[in-house]
């Protein structure tokens, strides 16, 4: 592949390093068209994608439906117990299987509506051709006539599986090199928060958040805001307080650190968790907030009283869609008034998601300026320039140099 808009790696790898020396990416790559075509392959098209957390399929027929760089998927716990990740395109004739056909008039040419849910079969709402928990094809009506037409040889196209810590990944490279081991450091920094045995609660997508993917990346990432735009709700958790794991070609995971002034604080008006401390986490581990990205797109933030994770898909070089959700250890979720402190959560975490997004949105508008400049990073942003190390060693790859 070629990288478009005559982008050079040497341009692009100045973007790459330490803070000290990275300028930020060219400006166009946040909204461009050709190169978003480019990235959806060089990123996207060999990376490591979440499509959910292990807990949300508990039994033999669940499933969800989920779309990751424009690809409709069904995420399923198969009749062996193991779970598979399958495309949802019935190999028939095209129509995605997952997708309601039961809309309203105002909605029938919107986007398709994939449904989750629990079955035995999968059974395409076009012509009823019927696939069982593996992908197999089992039924197709008035077939028998179609001279040669055997059932046995058509499945839905399986991806590799990987699950880390109760995280389900899926990968468009069937020869991808495994996950768990380029994770190795950032499982160092979780073991005592049990991120397995934590469920997801309530999970939600947005579908169409008009900014490019990275842009979301960015924001989740960098600390350097929090004591400006944040000034005031942020104070628990300053600025000054922000460090960053060391990154090294290879790793697929960049973490940094929060330091809050005191133990147990809390995105939310009162700066104080609402939800007792995780079992099993430190003194030292309640005093600070961890960020970590799993690139390209899973975000995970861990605080003392509770986790939580953003999953961001690109729609377009200047959307995407994100979902979110808290993970809760089950004592957590088993309190008498965890309804009612998770609604108060929620509402503390959109004080700072009503300054973040519009911020994104702003930003994007920016980026497509012909004044947009590839700027120079504070230390408190220093992750940014190892996100940058990272894509631009994609886009190397890809482009083959
Ligand atoms: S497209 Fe699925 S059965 Fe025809
Ligand atoms: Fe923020």
């Amino acid at each position: 592949m070629v990288i478009p808009l005559g982008l050079s790696i040497e341009s692009l790898r100045r973007s790459s390093g330490t803070f000290e020396t990275a300028v930020g990416l060219p400006p166009v790559v946040y909204s461009d068209a050709q190169f978003h075509d480019f990235e959806m392959n060089a990123v996207f098209g060999s990376g490591w994608l979440c499509v959910g957390r292990q807990e949300q399929v508990p039994a033999v027929g669940d499933y969800l439906s989920v779309t990751r760089a424009g690809e409709p998927l069904i995420v399923v716990r198969s009749s062996d117990g193991n779970i598979r990740v399958m495309s949802a395109v019935c190999q028939h004739r095209a129509m995605c299987i997952t997708a309601s056909v039961d809309r309203s008039d105002e909605d029938m040419l919107s986007p398709p509506e994939l449904q989750s849910g629990a079955g035995r079969t999968f059974r395409c709402p076009y012509h009823y051709w019927v696939y069982d928990l593996d992908g197999q094809l089992v039924g197709a009506p008035e077939m028998g006539r179609t001279p040669g037409f055997d059932m046995a040889e058509v499945r839905l196209p399986g991806l590799p599986v990987e699950i880390w810590n109760g995280f389900i990944f899926t990968n468009f490279d069937a020869a991808a090199a495994p996950l768990a081991p380029q994770l190795s450091k950032l499982d160092e920094v979780l073991v005592n928060y049990c991120v397995e045995s934590l469920v997801t609660v309530d999970p939600v997508t947005i579908p169409d958040v008009p900014f490019n993917w990275k842009i979301m990346v960015e924001n989740f990432m960098e600390m350097y805001h929090q004591s400006r735009l944040h000034h005031g709700i942020h104070d628990f958790a300053p600025s000054s307080g922000a460090s960053y794991a060391d990154y090294e070609p290879g790793d697929v995971a960049m973490f940094g650190f929060s330091e809050t002034l005191e133990p147990d604080g809390g995105f939310n008006p009162t700066m104080k968790a609402l939800f007792p401390p995780l079992p099993g986490v430190t003194m030292e581990e309640r005093q600070r907030v961890i960020f970590a990205l799993v690139a390209p797109s899973l975000l995970m933030g861990f605080q003392a009283d509770s986790a939580f994770w953003f999953y961001v898909d690109p729609t377009g070089p200047t959307s995407h869609a994100l979902s979110m959700a808290y993970i809760f250890p089950e004592s957590t979720i088993e309190l008498h008034d965890f309804t009612e402190s998770l609604e108060a959560a929620i509402a503390g975490v959109s004080t700072f998601n009503r300054q973040d997004m519009p911020t994104n949105v702003a930003t994007q508008l920016g980026m497509q300026s012909r004044f947009a400049q590839r700027g120079r990073y504070s230390w408190q942003e220093g992750v940014l320039a190892q996100f940058n190390s990272w894509l631009v060693d994609r886009y190397a790859v890809a482009a083959g140099e």
